[in-house]
């Protein structure tokens, strides 16, 4: 095991990195730490619905770093992250991302990209998307400020949820998870 990659400090100073120059990010990330030690850091275990894996490696009021395990061949809802910005770090697999965007009170897919590991690709504010690992993958993700709601849009039943922090990438089950539910006919 690479002991960078269990030291918080070490994440604390990547964050800070990506803060400044994801260039440089990308090759501390890519070149100076044992990426088999990252990727095999275990994800906490997988409900049916839940399309990936979590586990948090680092966060303060500044940002956060989260590793995730993706399963085969199935996308995650389309969603926001609200104000929060930063990237994405492909470690591990190819993965296909597709934008949503609004037209006419309703969301329509818009353009997509095939994703190959190693690669990153930086996250806006405000962008909604949803990504699936066409096998398995793993990818690394760092927001700025940490995300503590964001939006995840049910495309078949035309609802907007505002899900909180526990919550990930697909439709909620539980109304726990849920602070706001909206039809697409009364917001936009
Ligand atoms: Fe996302």
């Amino acid at each position: 095991m690479d002991k960078k990659i269990e030291n918080p400090i070490f994440w604390q100073d990547f964050l800070r990195i990506c803060h400044k120059n994801l260039i440089q990010a990308y090759e501390i990330l890519f070149q100076s730490i044992d990426l088999i030690s990252l990727i095999s850091i275990p994800a906490p275990s997988q409900t049916s619905t839940e399309i990936y894996g979590r586990k948090l490696l680092y966060q303060d009021h500044e940002g956060e770093v989260l590793l995730m395990t993706w399963q085969e061949d199935r996308f995650c809802a389309p969603h926001d992250h609200e104000a929060s910005q930063g990237c994405v770090f492909f470690l591990q697999g190819h993965f296909l991302e597709r934008q949503w965007l609004w037209q006419e009170q309703t969301l329509r897919l818009g353009p997509s990209q095939e994703i190959s590991s190693p690669t990153s690709v930086p996250v806006e504010a405000g962008r909604i998307h949803d990504m699936k690992a066409v096998n398995q993958g793993v990818s690394l993700h760092v927001y700025f400020p940490p995300i503590c709601k964001m939006k995840v849009f049910d495309v078949k039943n035309q609802m907007t949820y505002l899900v909180g922090q526990k919550a990930g990438a697909w439709l909620p089950v539980s109304e726990e998870n849920i602070l706001k539910g909206e039809s697409w006919g009364l917001v936009g």
